[in-house]
């Protein structure tokens, strides 16, 4: 299913997609224009990060939200998604990506 529309905004490629087609406490991979997202629906809002775990690189979109925290499949650590930060190893994080929700859906842009 194709839920993305593409575009770009003062230069930076972007993505639309409707909010309701984002499951809530659910990881969404996002593959565009050679970047790899992942996108999470909670009862707070949308975020979006970098699809890629800065412990050993496996994609976050794999792992799974429990009680509110996004767990990397590949070696179990822990993400706050209001932050990205991670919760066992302090110094590193998910590599966060701007939102927008609107009446149209969910905005997400990077560079
Ligand atoms: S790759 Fe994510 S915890 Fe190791």
């Amino acid at each position: 299913m194709n839920l993305t529309r593409r575009g770009y905004i003062t230069g930076m490629p972007r993505i639309e997609l409707p909010l309701d087609n984002l499951p809530l406490d659910m990881p969404v991979r996002l593959r565009q224009d050679g970047a790899a997202i992942v996108v999470i629906r909670t009862g707070d809002g949308v975020r979006a990060f970098q699809d890629r775990c800065p412990h050993a690189q496996w994609p976050i979109s794999e792992g799974e939200m429990i009680d509110g925290i996004l767990v990397c499949p590949g070696h179990g650590w822990q993400f706050n998604i209001t932050t990205g930060h991670c919760l066992n190893a302090p110094a590193y994080q998910l590599r966060p990506l701007a939102v927008a929700v609107d009446n149209h859906g969910v905005h997400i842009a990077w560079n």
